[in-house]
């Protein structure tokens, strides 16, 4: 059944997870601060998000969630002392982390009881409306206007959910949801099925979900009576496999390149190839690379 085709309005961001992978950084601070180069990942998320015309941030926070609404807030002392020492560029960035008709709303997730409970715990502020779900430590490169960018034109086209993905090496399906995928197109597919961490044996594919999801709002019907699933949490992708017995959902493989940055190696590679595109940084970054290889 073709869904409402209005615009998407609302981003939610999960930031409440505890990142187990990169303790100790994470333990006073959640993973999603961790800097790439200069900005920390939720900044590059929420940019965007922005991007792609969405006008409502909704971050769900966890324990050790005062620093997400400190970097979106307006921070005045700062702005004083910038303004004072004649800081200029400095001042416009610090200012101009999210334009100023952005609205952010913060939720509480009490208990970090699995993605699909934090999706839930929007559905307040995000109310009927289809929606954008943005994992910050998925980082994508930029390219034809960003990842949601895209998946919201997807959307406008289908008017149903729509999926990130990727394909994986066959060994790495236990690392994510899998899709059991009828392809429709160079760069998309209808799902059949989806399955949270098969191992390969299992998998119905080698096409998973990555950190960018378009839901209609009928996922949080499904949600609020999803029983935990993988790792005992209550799983976004389990509430998708319901979601498929009601409506049509559709997959995408955005443009431009993923890093997982909630592993060390994703994060270390995202770093290298940001500094690389960095404008101030490239090319003494790259002569440094180039004397370490040669050692
Ligand atoms: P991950 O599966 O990466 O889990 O969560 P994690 O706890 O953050 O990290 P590791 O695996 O222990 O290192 C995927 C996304 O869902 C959010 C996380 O913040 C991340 O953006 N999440 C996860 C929540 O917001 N709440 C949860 O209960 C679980």
């Amino acid at each position: 059944m073709t869904q409402s085709k209005g615009p998407i309005r609302t981003a939610v961001f999960p930031v409440a997870g505890m990142g187990t992978r990169f303790l100790p950084a994470t333990k006073a601070n959640p993973k999603e601060m961790l800097p790439v180069v200069d900005k920390p990942l939720i900044q590059y998320a929420a940019e965007e998000a922005v991007a792609a015309g969405i006008s409502t941030l909704v971050f769900v926070t966890g324990r050790n969630k005062r620093s997400i609404p400190d970097h979106f807030d307006k921070a005045y002392e700062l702005e004083h002392e910038l303004e004072q020492r004649g800081k200029q560029q400095l001042l416009e960035q610090v200012r101009n982390i999210v334009p100023p008709d952005v609205t952010c709303v913060y939720v509480r997730q009490s208990d970090a009881l699995g993605l699909g409970h934090a999706v839930a715990c929007a559905h307040p502020i995000v109310r009927n409306e289809p929606f954008a779900v943005i994992l910050a430590d998925d980082l994508i490169e930029e390219a034809s206007g960003g990842a949601t960018r895209q998946m919201v034109e997807q959307y406008a086209e289908h008017g149903c959910s729509v999926l990130g993905v990727e394909e994986v090496p066959e060994n790495r399906t236990h690392q994510y949801g899998i899709i059991d995928p009828v392809q429709t197109g160079p760069r998309s597919w209808d799902v059949k099925g989806i399955v949270e961490k098969p191992d390969p044996a299992d998998a119905p594919s080698n096409v998973a979900v990555v950190g960018r999801y378009i839901l209609t709002p009928a996922i949080f019907d499904m949600l609020a009576t999803q029983k935990p699933g993988a790792g005992g949490e209550i799983q976004l992708t389990d509430a998708i496999a319901r979601l498929l017995e009601r409506e049509r959902v559709t997959a995408f493989n955005f443009e431009g390149r993923r890093f997982d940055c909630g592993s060390k190696m994703g994060y270390l590679e995202a770093t290298v190839e940001f500094a690389l595109n960095h404008p101030e940084l490239a090319d003494d970054f790259a002569a440094y690379l180039r004397t370490r290889s040669a050692r």
